[in-house]
């Protein structure tokens, strides 16, 4: 074909022109819509960041209270849609409950999936964002075994969230306001985070204009792996397993730079920054103050503070630019609320949701975008013939 460049992990390439997040991977900056990450964490909320990533701007105040009291008044499930958990077994993993869900909740709306409607276009981002909190707050009762509650319309966003994973039907629930400030701050620190794995998978597969669920649905999937947000639980069973076996930080990191097993320092590296993550700061950050808020002591803060500080003073990880990133303190914080380490990544999902649909949006709304279509450099025999006389005839 005489095509010659290749792009291995795209490090080089850009898939597309977006206007939704910028980076500096070098400065450590993070901005949605223009907007630095550090202020959006300290003082918006995570649906008003929502609302930024997805319709570019900030909204009124009528126009907050019209898109908060829109997707509160979409959060119910449809009850055939509850029964699809009952196929499931209870150690199902819930990122695979979620993303199976999501694509199963398209059944539901077979006659507003139109990708070029954009009435049906807004329709499913609002059903998207009141629905996918609700099923993953179901994949958690589920894999514990509890009844499924019904959304409470009295509470917001995020409180609503955590009375549905941690209500106890017929019991009352206070929500704690120290867990619903952080977790409302931990969305948005995922909300968005540019061409990554997930929203570059989200925005491939809107590229064939299959449905916005599929798309979402396929961005879960993607952000399941322990390289990308798969990365949180991970950190936590690695800080599990430190502890457990004893065998001592600086023996595990000498294992990581011997690339012993493909041992990796999970928590830790990045495809863009190359200096301390924006977002693991305001994580770090968070970690302490709800872990004292909550009165907790966990033996892995200090595992996973010793690991940080050998790791920033070693020369493998000096070298080649390695800092903890998103996913290296979160868990901690997740664990502290009571969540199970399988819900951490689905956390995640929740958070980076705004972001997917903004992307898909960008690209859906666009008339030069076309259908993603790599291409390869082939490596393989060139032309054989088949074996005279083999057949199967
Ligand atoms: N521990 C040990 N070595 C590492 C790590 C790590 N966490 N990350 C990168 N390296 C080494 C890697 O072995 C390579 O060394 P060498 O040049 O000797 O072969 C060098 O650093 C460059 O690594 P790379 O794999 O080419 O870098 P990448 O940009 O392709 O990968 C990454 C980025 C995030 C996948 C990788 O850093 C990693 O696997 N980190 C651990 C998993 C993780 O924490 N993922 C979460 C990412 S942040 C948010 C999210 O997406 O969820």
């Amino acid at each position: 074909t005489g095509l010659t460049a290749l792009d291995n992990g795209f490090v080089n390439t850009a898939s597309t022109k977006s206007a939704i997040t910028f980076i500096d991977g070098e400065q450590g900056i993070l901005r949605y819509r223009g907007y630095p990450i550090e202020q959006l964490a300290a003082r918006s909320t995570f649906l008003e960041v929502a609302y930024l990533l997805i319709y570019g701007e900030l909204p009124t105040d009528t126009q907050y209270e019209a898109f908060a009291d829109n997707i509160r008044r979409h959060t119910l499930l449809h009850e055939d849609l509850k029964r699809f958990f009952d196929a499931l077994p209870s150690h199902a993993h819930p990122m695979s409950v979620l993303s199976s869900a999501v694509n199963a909740l398209s059944t539901y709306y077979e006659d507003t999936l139109d990708v070029n409607d954009p009435e049906q276009v807004e329709l499913n981002t609002i059903r998207l964002l009141a629905k996918i909190p609700i099923i993953a707050a179901y994949a958690h009762k589920k894999s514990i075994g509890q009844a499924f509650l019904y959304p409470d319309n009295s509470l917001d966003f995020v409180e609503n969230f955590l009375k549905l994973n941690f209500g106890v039907m017929a019991e009352p629930y206070e929500v704690n306001p120290v867990l619903a400030e952080a977790l409302d701050r931990l969305l948005i620190l995922h909300a968005d985070h540019e061409q990554n794995a997930s929203t570059s998978t989200v925005r491939l597969v809107g590229s064939t204009e299959a449905n916005i669920y599929a798309s979402i649905s396929a961005g879960i999937s993607a952000l399941y792996g322990p390289l990308h947000g798969g990365a949180n639980e991970a950190v936590l069973n690695m800080l599990g397993n430190i502890q457990e076996s004893g065998e001592g930080v600086d023996r595990f990191v000498q294992r990581v730079k011997n690339k012993e097993d493909g041992v990796r320092l999970m928590g830790f590296g990045h495809r863009v920054y190359k200096s301390y993550d924006p977002r693991a700061r305001l994580v770090k950050q968070s970690a302490d103050q709800v872990l004292e808020n909550l009165g907790v002591k966990d033996p892995l803060l200090e595992i996973a503070l010793e690991l940080e500080h050998v790791a920033l003073n070693d020369d493998y990880f000096k070298e080649r630019r390695l800092y903890p990133n998103v996913d290296f303190y979160t868990g901690l914080i997740y664990k502290a609320m009571g969540f199970p380490t399988r819900m951490f990544t689905v956390l995640f999902a929740i958070g980076r949701l705004p972001g997917w649909l903004a992307h898909w949006r960008e690209a859906n709304d666009d008339p030069k975008t076309k259908i993603g279509r790599p291409q390869q450099l082939y490596i393989g025999e060139r032309e054989r013939h088949y074996p005279e006389g083999r057949s199967f005839e």
